[in-house]
């Protein structure tokens, strides 16, 4: 159970503003001190020192002792904001069990006010992972002083971002709902990723869904995954399939997009390969859709000047 989720009732709106204080001054420092504190969240010293003691002791925040005495958010007490923001504006009600847990994310079943089931991404960026840190300098760029509450916001906003997009285009992706901060609420689907389901019965069918899916983002969306892999594909118990994980995504002018799209295609095609036999040549289905996408483009600006 996420401990956000168990907190929020506990918390009162002073509480919430002292939370919303210190995150407001980690953007600038590292540890907030008690006079930031008192400042932003407009209370009197004594309410703050008093509810600053409730906070850490539920553990949504940390206290710095150095050369003087700092305050942090936790990664709980970040949840709680977000959390907070989504049930007030209704976008969730409830938080469920978790239904996994991956290198930067932490993802739970959410229920909204009718009972529909939602998932809640909580993205947390700034965990031990080189790989996918590199990967986030693309849009991160010269911020890189920024610490994990900013990556995993941005990581979320993304991911919202390639939703959306993959959703206009009708591809087969989870629907984005809302997102704020680090956490995004979207569609729930039963299903198993790909990489554990034994039972897949058309193979070749599979693939080449999957195949036409990619092609999709690129030639009408005009983004790539970025990040597909035999992991980010849901087969659902109807035996149709999802693409979800868009964090990384990048539009096709992007001058990694080629890159992204081979590496994509070549997962994809090694994980049938080497579990079904099947042959496809990655290099031939990557010129193939790019060629798509420049004929696209070459129409687009054709119709402009003309
Ligand atoms: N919309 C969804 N419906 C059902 N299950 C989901 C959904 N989104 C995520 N999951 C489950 O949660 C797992 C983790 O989600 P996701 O792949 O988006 O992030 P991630 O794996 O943490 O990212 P990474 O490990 O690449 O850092 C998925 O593999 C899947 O089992
Ligand atoms: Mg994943």
């Amino acid at each position: 159970m996420a401990k956000a989720a168990e907190y929020l009732l506990e918390l009162e709106k002073n509480d919430f503003r002292i939370l919303q204080a210190i995150e407001v001054g980690m953007r600038t420092s590292e540890y907030v001190s008690l006079e930031t504190i008192v400042e932003f969240s407009k209370l009197r010293v004594d309410q703050v020192i008093h509810r600053l003691d409730k906070l850490h002791f539920l553990e949504l925040i940390f206290r710095w002792k150095g050369n003087y005495l700092g305050y942090q958010l936790t990664h709980h007490g970040y949840d709680v904001l977000a959390f907070r923001a989504l049930s007030e504006r209704d976008s969730i009600v409830a938080i469920g069990l978790p239904i996994g847990r991956g290198k930067e994310s932490d993802v739970f079943l959410a229920y909204n006010a009718t009972q529909e089931v939602l998932v809640a991404k909580i993205h947390r960026v700034g965990r031990p992972s080189f790989q996918r840190s590199k990967k986030l300098r693309s849009y991160i760029g010269k911020r890189s002083h920024l610490n994990w509450l900013y990556k995993s916001r941005l990581s979320a906003e993304r991911e919202f971002q390639g939703l959306e997009i993959a959703h206009k285009i009708k591809a087969k992706t989870p629907r984005a709902i809302d997102h704020n901060r680090h956490i995004i609420i979207m569609e729930f689907f039963e299903g198993k990723e790909l990489v554990e389901s034994s039972a897949i019965k058309k193979p070749l069918a599979l693939f080449n869904g999957i195949i036409s899916e990619i092609r999709k983002l690129v030639v009408e969306g005009g983004i790539v995954h970025g990040d597909l892999s035999a992991y980010n594909v849901i087969i659902t118990p109807e035996n149709d399939f999802l693409l979800i994980d868009f964090p990384q995504f990048e539009p096709m002018d992007h001058p990694n997009s080629h890159e992204l799209l081979l590496r994509d295609i070549t997962n994809i095609c090694k994980f049938f390969k080497r579990k079904y036999k099947l042959q496809a040549n990655p290099q031939e289905i990557f010129k193939q859709i790019i060629a798509e996408y420049e004929e696209k483009l070459q129409k687009k600006t054709k119709r402009k000047k003309g």
